[in-house]
């Protein structure tokens, strides 16, 4: 159905005042100065891209046949600190929508609060976490306030960039996916009310994916829905609370975000252009999130619940690659969306691709050890986390000493994200949220020792109630000795050295030339320079395959972290961060690299798991099932297809522990999936998952797919759980369970099966669900 979408494209901000546009939402269509409108537009977000290539970027998406950009704002990177704005550099959000206006581009704007978006606290300010019992993302006055105060600066900002002022900002987003969240309208009326005083009067909306479009809803913010597929089906799901008006999908996603130690996720591109295809031929309006993913910069990568730490690169598998590479997909959207385009309108050429180049291999000769270079320490009793010693992110030392003694059994309540415990600077072992494993045992002592742990913060979760991220050491710390029926004695009297590695820090450290025969991995945290001469400057992927785990700056840019786990083994250099002559490459190590080599390849590699390097075998903890499960809360056989389905039980059921005994799979096949599993508590409702993990899981792929059984109860039904199906196909029957940390009441449970296909494996057929307090014992 072609309409007078592309025709009517911004006009270029001239000298002279742009004219102002009317956008409403009509009975039927989108109206952008009374006519019907179809928004064709992609994610992208600024601070992802190196703002020299913001244009090259807008330019492609242009190209590729969108009339719109659609782009978050982190509420964390424009107010670093309560009060001080940031709106320069990476963070210029005004600009990029200025050149979005250049380039003939509308702009769809979402300045949070919240924003999700696998980055650092879902663009929650960390500072927030110092109130101790703040409830984020509600109407807690001390949320509210913080967030109105924030609204106010971007109305201030990006105001005036409103349709309505000559700019090309069509609508804003309220808050984002609420409905995941929470179910209070009146917290989204909070916000709406916020962002009109804040001077926004173009239509305000809220997006959800279908199961949450009733959560939090209010009819008068404009409802769009997320999907990854399924257009019909999500369609369908907004039309039970939209009767009338423009269909719009929020997010739909060519492909997805990649996690540290699981497989690179690449999206179905036959079934991403059939829904495509689907959405134009039907009229509706759509967002592709992401269009162009770009990198991750600085430390504001996030976590997926419960903690997935998330690659720096996000590349997302999008139309457009994280260096702005056109790819397959880029080039057949713009041919699908060519078929529907306005009589007259014509799709501008894609800008040609920026130089690449390779860097030759060399050894960086500069090394200054972390424990040689520490600041001064605050004193305290008991160790508590990063936000309460007033630090944002990077590294933090806790020292204490201990007595000489027998070995013993070091343990926390929690060490967000990894630990890495030092007896007298030796390594002792490592600490590792991924698997909730805080313990590590110490050798006896003859002496009294230095106990350092250093731990290090990799990126808030940006999902889901563990925003509440609070990074460092959760105490009380305890000593156990290995003797029988010892009792844990508390490690009092801390030294804590804080670590941020922000540009004080990395101008004070103290470099050493490496000595050739000391190994590099014996360096032990360190950071390493290196000086490298360019001829030319041109983009260009750091190999950082012979280097262990941290974070990387070319020339005082922050390029991110790196893991050696994979799967991302290469960062992205744009070529307006080198220079020709010497720059300077500065490499956190925190694990010590195989060799301390510098090179740069003209490819990217994003798909190279090495789970071998994993200082944790990304093993879970070792746990004793109950022999004997007792009597099911319920037994039961799922209907074929990948609808949701709802379980309830005869009776409510209590413990801590839930295990979703799966006993056959539709197809006959040995394995078993599951999309999304969410409980309901005793009177039916969705029970919120907060602290629950995966206490035991019999089978999980991990290789060939990200088949963790974490994604089964992360929230998010594009990914999945699935039994092994590379070096191994353990059959029937499948155990899942979860640990609730505490007892909870459930009467039922919902099961999303796996989307996609008809014939997908995994979907399970029969099954057995026990509710217990001892299911599991360590
Ligand atoms: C959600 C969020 C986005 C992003 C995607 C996953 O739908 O709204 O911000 O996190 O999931 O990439």
């Amino acid at each position: 159905m072609l309409l007078l979408a592309g025709l009517v494209a911004p006009a270029r901000a001239a000298a002279t005042a742009a004219p102002t546009h009317r956008f409403e939402i009509g009975s039927d269509d989108f109206l952008l100065d009374g006519e019907p409108f179809e928004i064709r537009c992609g994610e992208v977000h600024a601070p992802r891209v190196p703002r020299e290539y913001w244009r090259h970027r807008l330019q492609l998406v242009k190209a590729m046949g969108l009339n719109t950009v659609c782009a978050y704002l982190f509420w964390n990177l424009h107010e670093p600190r309560p009060g001080e704005f940031n709106w320069s550099g990476q963070a210029d959000a005004a600009e990029f929508c200025r050149i979005a206006q250049e380039e003939g581009l509308w702009v769809i704007l979402r300045p949070g609060p919240y924003a999700c978006a696998e980055w650092e606290m879902g663009g929650l300010p960390w500072w927030l976490l110092k109130h101790d019992d703040i409830a984020l993302r509600s109407r807690d006055p001390r949320f509210i306030a913080a967030a109105r105060d924030y609204l106010q600066e971007v109305g201030r900002v990006l105001g005036p960039l409103q349709v309505t002022q000559g700019g090309p900002i069509l609508m804003v987003q309220v808050e984002n996916e609420y409905g995941f969240y929470g179910r209070d309208p009146a917290y989204m009326g909070e916000l709406r009310q916020a962002l009109l005083d804040a001077g926004f009067d173009v239509p305000l909306f809220a997006c959800n994916p279908k199961e949450h479009l009733k959560d939090g809803y209010r009819a008068d913010l404009f409802p769009v829905v997320n999907f990854g597929t399924d257009p019909n089906g999500g369609f369908k799901a907004l039309r039970e609370i939209l009767p009338r008006g423009p269909l719009m999908c929020g997010e739909f996603y060519p492909g997805w975000f990649d996690t540290w130690g699981a497989p690179h996720h690449t999206g179905d591109t036959t079934r991403y252009l059939k829904d495509l295809d689907t959405m134009l031929d039907l009229g509706a309006s759509f967002s592709i999130y992401m269009v162009h993913g770009g990198t991750t910069f600085g430390f504001w990568t996030g976590a997926d619940r419960p903690f997935k730490p998330d690659t720096s690169s996000y590349d997302y598998d999008a139309p457009i690659s994280e260096a702005g590479w056109v790819t397959p997909k880029f080039d057949q959207t713009r041919t699908l969306i060519s078929a529907y385009l306005a009589p007259g309108e014509k799709l501008p050429a894609p800008p040609p691709r920026n130089p690449v180049m390779t860097i030759a291999p060399q050894r960086a000769t500069q090394v200054a050890a972390l424990f040689a270079n520490l600041p001064e320490p605050v004193r305290d009793d008991r160790p508590r986390t990063m936000e309460l010693y007033d630090q944002a992110g990077g590294c933090i030392l806790y020292r204490t000493q201990l007595p000489a003694g027998p070995a013993a059994t070091l343990r926390a309540k929690a060490i967000n994200d990894v630990g890495q415990v030092f007896i007298n600077g030796e390594r002792i072992g490592f600490t590792d949220r991924r698997s909730r494993n805080y313990r590590v045992e110490l050798p006896a002592r003859t002496t009294p020792v230095t106990l350092d742990i250093l731990v290090e913060a990799m990126g808030r979760v940006n999902f889901g109630v563990e925003v509440h991220d609070r990074k460092g050491i959760h105490g009380p710390v305890t000593l156990t000795a290995d003797a029988e029926r010892a009792t844990p004695v508390e490690l009092r009297s801390w030294e804590i050295f804080r670590l941020p590695f922000d540009a004080s820090m990395l101008g004070a450290l103290k470099f050493q030339p490496a000595a050739a025969t000391t190994p590099a991995k014996a360096q032990g945290p360190a950071m390493w320079s290196a000086t490298v001469k360019l001829e030319q400057a041109a983009d260009c992927f750091l190999d950082v395959r012979p280097w262990g785990k941290g974070m990387v700056w070319v020339n005082g840019h922050n390029l991110g972290r790196y893991w050696n786990i994979g799967p991302q083994q290469t960062m992205y250099v744009p070529g307006p961060w080198l220079k020709q002559g010497d720059n300077e490459i500065l490499i956190l190590d925190l694990l010590g690299p195989e060799n301390p080599v510098v090179a740069a390849l003209d490819q990217p590699i994003l798909d190279e798991l090495r789970p071998t390097l994993d200082f944790a075998r990304g093993r879970r903890r070792e746990v004793k099932l109950r022999s004997d499960f007792g009597s099911p809360a319920v037994t039961g056989g799922f209907a074929p297809g990948s609808d949701l389905q709802e379980v309830r039980f005869a009776a409510a059921a209590s413990g801590r522990f839930f295990c979703l005994e799966a006993l056959d799979a539709q197809d006959g096949k040995p394995f078993a999936a599951v999309a999304e599993l969410a409980l309901l508590d005793a009177s039916g409702r969705p029970l919120g998952l907060e602290g629950c993990t995966i206490a035991y899981v019999d089978s999980e792929e991990r290789e060939r797919m990200d088949g963790t059984a974490e994604n089964a109860i992360d929230g998010q039904s594009a990914n999945l759980w699935h039994t092994e199906w590379g070096a191994a196909q353990p059959g029937y029957p499948h155990r899942l369970i979860l640990d609730f940390g505490q007892v909870r009441t459930i009467s039922g449970f919902r099961y999303t099966p796996r989307q996609g296909a008809a014939d997908v494996t995994g979907r399970i057929k029969n099954y057995r669900v026990y509710v217990a307090d001892d299911l599991v014992r360590e």
